[in-house]
């Protein structure tokens, strides 16, 4: 397996679970243990292979695998990657053709676990002291020490090193997957992302165990309860036509009785041929995890789960806890900008249009889903320094002195000033979006005089947009503006007022920010 970045401790050895020799019954019936047997003289295969036929170890006979030369050994061993023990002759096509091929399993297919066992019948040809130091081998024989019993037990203690090793590698895999995958649900945005996320990564968990290439991909699906009714939020394999889309999929009685089993005990549960896990959230909403299996787990998978499953748990709570925030964080800056909203006698219903219509563009510009997120959440305050505008020229009638104007402008800095403490990242944009919404992309805007991509993209689409609602709507110095002209202004101060990039692109779906105007009505 490939090393990875991150290091774990290795557990310690009474926290690996090995398998009993003698396990419950299993679902299917196991595959045997491979043994390749590497010998250039037919015989030796034949006689080995009568000698080991009634092996069993830990309810699994031997799959015998054969190779007549260090070549067509080479072939096998890259085709299966899951050989317990391999029977290895020195000489065959040239002297050293055996000690070759250790080579080749060790450092060129960087397989650490069979078990390689030497026999050779030309002990002159490979030294037995220099092999075993050079070579990493697990036991030297000559052919003539290899008697039918001594073989049987040699290859029996090979199996068990084998099986035990694995368990190792694959407790170290599956921690090192659950250490790596944990991060990434701490990213999770929403919901159906967070249950795509889990059952991924659960996906993933469970074919640490699969002997060699991951050949099945379980299914399961991850579901929320709500009202009462059980409902899906995603699926895979054999469920991955479930979700919120498709109503229609309808879990069997066995699936439905399992998932009662947990709802009802509060707990997972691990059945014969599935499992399910039980989340409960700190606000106390319930979520389950199922995958069916064509097998029961054993108890050092189980482990696995409920480690993992642990894990997810907290990152449940982590998520549900961040959308709550950005939830109250958004109630406070609409009702923020709906004050000075009201104060300054703008029609109601202009800041939340601004947002959905900065969210609609940003989405239209391509930005990447936080930075919609962001301009959607912030933009309402873009007028927030309008509270430190008097009320004689904030609520005045008619067009502003020079003077007036002067004073009025200001509301773009103190907007700036009040937001620019905070240092969470909805602030931040905030306070530029208030500072650059009257910039100009031909440098003729104020504070400051930027220009082009000098102001900040949040600052040109709130621009362009804040300009779009409030011609459509009535203000206390003019009547709204039909569709038509606003289309002719916005057009005519293409690469003047607005960004030019920005213009065709609010152009190009004007319907969909019109519908917007229509869901929030003055
Ligand atoms: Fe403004
Ligand atoms: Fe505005």
């Amino acid at each position: 397996m490939d090393d990875m970045k991150l290091e774990i401790p290795s557990p310690a050895a009474d926290e690996l679970f090995f398998a009993e020799e003698h396990e419950s019954t299993p679902l299917r019936l196991l595959p045997g243990w491979k043994l390749l047997i590497v010998d250039d003289e037919e015989e030796v295969h034949v006689i080995t292979k009568m000698v080991l036929e009634g092996l069993t170890f830990s309810g699994r006979g031997l799959t015998f695998l054969s190779a007549h030369s260090g070549a067509q050994a080479r072939d096998i061993l890259r085709e299966h990657c899951d050989i317990a023990v391999i029977l290895l002759d020195v000489v065959m096509e040239t002297g050293q053709a055996g000690l070759e091929l250790v080579e080749f399993i060790r450092s060129g297919l960087g397989n650490r676990t069979s078990r390689i066992i030497l026999r050779t019948g030309q002990p002159g040809q490979a030294p037995e002291r220099e092999v075993i130091t050079r070579y990493d081998i697990n036991d030297y024989k000559h052919k003539t020490e290899l008697t039918a019993q001594k073989l049987f037990s040699t290859v029996t203690t090979a199996i068990r090193s084998y099986r035990d090793l694995n368990v190792i590698e694959k407790s170290r895999q599956g921690l090192n997957l659950i250490i790596s995958s944990t991060k990434g649900l701490f990213e999770r945005r929403n919901m159906a992302l967070f249950a795509r996320g889990v059952l991924d990564q659960m996906s993933s968990l469970l074919r640490v165990n699969e002997d060699c290439l991951f050949l099945h991909s379980p299914s399961g699906f991850a579901a929320t309860v709500s009202q009462g009714d059980i409902a899906v939020l995603a699926g895979t394999g054999e469920f991955s036509h479930c979700g919120p889309i498709d109503a229609a999929c309808v879990l069997d009685d066995n699936v439905t009785r399992v998932l009662q089993r947990a709802l009802r005990h509060k707990c997972g549960v691990f059945a014969e041929d599935s499992f399910v896990q039980y989340f409960r959230s700190r606000r106390g909403s319930e979520n389950l995890l199922y995958f069916r299996l064509d097998r029961s787990l054993s108890p050092f998978e189980r482990r696995l789960v409920e480690v993992f499953s642990g894990n997810v748990a907290i990152a449940l709570d982590n998520m549900l806890l961040n959308t709550e925030l950005l939830h109250a964080q958004k109630e406070i800056i609409l009702t923020l900008g709906e004050c000075v909203e009201s104060r300054s006698k703008e029609t109601a219903g202009h800041v939340r249009r601004v947002s959905e219509c900065c969210r609609l563009l940003a989405l239209r510009l391509g930005l990447d889903d936080a930075e919609v997120d962001l301009v959607r959440l912030a933009s309402p305050m873009h007028d927030v320094g309008k509270i430190g505008i008097p009320d004689s020229i904030l609520l005045k009638p008619g067009k502003l002195t020079g003077e007036e104007f002067e004073v009025m402008k200001t509301h773009t800095l103190l907007g700036h000033q009040i937001l620019k403490g905070s240092s969470r990242p909805i602030m931040q944009a905030a306070a530029v979006i208030a500072h650059e919404h009257h910039e100009r992309w031909n440098g003729g805007g104020y504070p400051r005089g930027l220009a082009g991509e000098g102001i900040h993209l949040f600052g040109r689409i709130v621009c362009l947009v804040d300009v779009f609602d409030s011609l459509l709507s009535r203000r206390v110095y003019k009547e709204p503006w039909p569709l038509e002209q606003v289309r002719d202004f916005i057009l005519a101060e293409r690469g003047e007022m607005f960004d030019p990039h920005m213009v065709d692109t609010l152009m190009s779906g004007l319907d969909s920010f019109v519908v917007i105007r229509q869901e929030f009505p003055d």
